[in-house]
C-alpha cells in the first residue's frame, strides 16, 4: 500500500472533558467498538481521586496506568484510529496541552447536567490556538439534565465555537426516549445497558414517516417542532468549517448505557480528518511528503526505578518510519536508529517495523530525548506548536542533603525534560525554580527524586503570578530590561523568563517598557500578552 493510502486510512484524535463527564466510560466504548477490548471495566480510570492528592501510591498507580493507555490504536470500518489519552486530573494540564499538539481532531464529552465545565474551557482555548477540529457529545442524557437548546447555547458561548447538532434528544431523564440522528434520518431508540451489538435503530423517511409517531407517540410533535426550531437556528452543517475549526457538530448520548456512542463514532470516522502536516520553524511539512519526520510530545520513565530508561512518544508527521533505520536527531545533530519501536495495537504493545503520518511509536529512550524534539530523514528543521505556558504555581527547590546535590541537577533535569514541570534557572543554574499547573506535581517531584535519584528536596513557595517569555527587537533595551531584576530567569532552552509578582505589576511592567515583548507561552507567536 503507498503512503497515499495508508495516510487515508488514519485517524488521529484525543477525547478531553472535565473530570467525571464521561471520558474513560466513553474512551472504553469506542475500544469495545473497535473490538480493542472484549469486555466493560478494562478500562481503568486514570483519574486521582481529589482525596488522594498526596497518597504516592495513587501517583505511581496513575503513572502505570497511563503507560498503558498513552495511546490506543484500534481498527474500525477499515480505519486505524488512534486514540490518544489525556489526564484526568487538572494538576496534570500540562501534559493534555502537549498532547493536543499530536492528534488531528477532538471529541470533547460535556455533561448534560453540569453542561460547560471550567477544564473543558480551557482544553478548548488550546484546540482553538491550533483550530483542531473538535466534535462535542453530551453524555448523561438519562439523567434529568438541562433543556438542549440551552445546553447548546451555553456550547456557543463558552467554547467560542458555532456548534450544529447532528443528533436531537428525545426526552431526558426518565422520560428519555432516544435521539433522533439529523444527519441520517434515523431513530435511535434509548435502552439502558445496551450492549454494543444491540440496536435499536429504524431508518426514517424524514421527520414525516408516520413510523416516527408509532414509536414516539405524542413526542413524535414535539421532535418535530425541535428540528424545525433547529433548522431555522443553524445553518446546514459544513464539513469544510467543521474541518477549519471553526463549527463543532454535537451529538447526544449515555456513554455508560452504549447509547448514542455508535453514531458518534460513525460520525466521526465519516468526517473527521486524516493525519494532517505540521509547521516546522523552517517550512511547512506534508503529511504525504516522501521522507520521515515527527516530533515527540510525552515521555515515560520507567516505572522500576532501577531501570532509569523512559519511552518516548513519537507523532510521525511525514514519511514513512522504519525499525533500525537511521533517523536524524535535529537538536542533538545525531543519527539514531531504534531497534524495538512500540506500537499499541488493541492497547498490546508490541514490536512496529513500519509506522505512518498520523500514528505514534514508543521509542526507549535512555535519555536523548526532551519534549519537542524532532527527528527527520536528515533535513534540519523543528516541529513548532508544541509551546511550553506559563505555570501558574511556582516553587524555588532547596537541596536538604548535600552530599546528593548531583543526584538532585540530574534528577530534576531528567523530570522537567519528561515534561512533569518546567524548570526556570537564575545565576547559571544554580538557583532552581519548578513552576506547575497544580500542586501535585510538587508530591510527584519529591516523592520520585528521592525514589529514583537518592535525592532529597524541599520546595519553598514563591509568590509569583506568571511566567512570561520575554523578547525584544533592540538587544540592549532587553539587556538594560533584565540587569536589575531579581525575577528574570531562563528556561529549559534558555530563554528568557520574567516573573511577574502579580497582574497588576505585570500591567505596570508592560507599560513602563514598551520595547519587551512579553508572551504567556514559550513559542512567543501564538498568544502574545499584549
Ligand atoms: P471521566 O473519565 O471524564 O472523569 O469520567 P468517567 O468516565 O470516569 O465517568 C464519571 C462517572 O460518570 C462514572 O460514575 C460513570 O459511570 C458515570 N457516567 C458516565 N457516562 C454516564 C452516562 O451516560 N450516564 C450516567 N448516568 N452516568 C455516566 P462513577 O460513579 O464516578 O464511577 P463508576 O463507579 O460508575 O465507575
Amino acid at each position: 500500500m503507498g503512503l497515499q493510502e495508508e495516510i487515508k486510512k488514519r485517524r488521529t484524535f484525543a477525547i478531553i472533558s472535565h473530570p467525571d463527564a464521561g471520558k474513560t466510560t466513553l474512551t472504553e466504548k469506542l475500544l469495545l467498538f473497535g473490538g480493542a477490548i472484549q469486555t466493560a471495566g478494562a478500562v481503568k480510570s486514570n483519574k486521582i481521586k481529589k482525596t488522594a492528592t498526596s497518597d504516592f501510591m495513587e501517583i505511581e498507580k496513575q503513572r502505570g496506568i497511563s503507560v498503558a493507555t498513552s495511546v490506543m490504536t484500534f481498527e474500525y470500518k477499515g480505519l486505524i484510529i488512534n486514540l490518544l489519552d489525556t489526564p484526568g486530573h487538572k494538576d496534570f494540564a500540562e501534559d493534555t496541552y502537549r498532547t493536543l499538539t499530536a492528534v488531528d481532531s477532538v471529541i470533547v464529552v460535556v455533561d448534560s447536567v453540569k453542561g460547560v465545565e471550567e477544564q473543558t474551557e480551557k482544553l478548548m482555548e488550546v484546540c482553538r490556538m491550533r483550530n483542531t477540529p473538535v466534535i462535542i457529545f453530551v453524555n448523561k442524557l438519562d439523567r434529568e439534565g438541562r433543556d438542549p437548546f440551552e445546553l447548546l447555547d451555553e456550547l456557543e458561548k463558552k467554547l467560542s465555537i458555532h456548534v450544529r447538532p447532528l443528533s436531537f434528544p428525545i426526552g431526558k431523564g426518565s422520560l428519555f426516549k432516544g435521539v433522533y440522528n439529523l444527519y441520517e434520518n434515523r431513530l435511535d431508540l434509548f435502552k439502558p445497558n445496551k450492549t454494543e451489538k444491540e440496536t435499536d435503530v429504524i431508518e426514517m423517511q424524514g421527520l414525516n414517516d408516520p413510523q416516527l409517531d408509532t414509536y414516539l407517540g405524542s413526542d413524535a410533535e414535539r421532535l418535530r417542532h425541535d428540528v424545525e426550531m433547529i433548522e431555522g437556528v443553524y445553518h446546514e452543517f459544513d464539513k469544510q468549517q467543521y474541518l477549519e475549526g471553526h463549527l463543532a457538530p454535537v451529538f447526544f448520548g449515555s456513554a455508560v448505557n452504549n447509547f448514542g456512542v455508535q453514531e458518534l463514532l460513525d460520525g466521526f470516522i465519516d468526517i473527521s480528518p486524516e493525519p494532517k502536516g505540521r509547521e516546522a520553524d523552517a517550512r511547512e511539512v506534508k503529511s504525504d511528503e516522501s521522507k520521515f519526520s515527527g516530533f515527540v510530545f510525552k515521555i515515560h520513565a520507567n516505572i522500576d526505578p532501577r531501570h532509569r530508561d523512559r519511552l518516548a512518544f513519537l507523532r510521525i508527521c511525514s514519511g514513512k518510519f522504519e525499525r533500525n533505520k537511521f533517523f536524524h536527531h535535529v537538536r542533538l545533530d545525531k543519527d539514531l536508529r531504534f531497534a524495538t519501536p512500540y506500537s499499541f495495537l488493541a492497547s498490546a504493545k508490541s514490536i512496529v517495523d513500519e509506522a505512518y503520518p498520523g500514528d505514534v511509536v514508543g521509542l526507549y529512550d535512555t535519555g536523548n530525548f526532551k519534549i519537542g524534539d524532532t527527528l527527520t530523514e536528515g533535513e534540519n528543521f523543528n516541529f513548532k506548536g508544541i509551546p511550553s505556558f506559563s505555570p501558574e504555581i511556582f516553587k524555588e527547590l532547596r537541596n536538604t542533603d548535600p552530599m546528593k546535590s548531583k543526584q538532585l541537577d540530574k534528577g530534576i533535569q531528567q523530570l522537567t525534560e519528561e515534561g512533569v514541570a518546567q524548570l526556570f534557572t537564575q545565576d547559571d543554574g544554580k538557583r532552581k525554580i519548578v513552576g506547575t499547573v497544580g500542586e501535585l506535581q510538587f508530591d510527584v517531584i519529591q516523592y520520585r527524586l528521592l525514589n529514583e535519584y537518592g535525592a532529597s528536596c524541599r520546595f519553598e513557595h514563591l509568590n509569583y503570578y506568571k511566567a512570561l517569555w520575554i523578547t525584544a527587537d533592540d538587544e540592549n533595551k532587553l539587556a538594560e530590561f533584565i540587569k536589575y531584576k531579581n525575577n528574570i530567569a531562563k528556561d529549559k532552552d534558555g530563554h528568557l523568563v520574567y516573573f511577574a509578582d502579580s497582574e497588576w505589576v505585570l500591567k505596570l511592567t508592560m507599560e513602563r517598557n514598551p520595547d519587551i515583548k512579553f508572551y504567556f507561552n514559550s513559542e512567543f507567536k501564538l498568544e502574545s500578552a499584549q
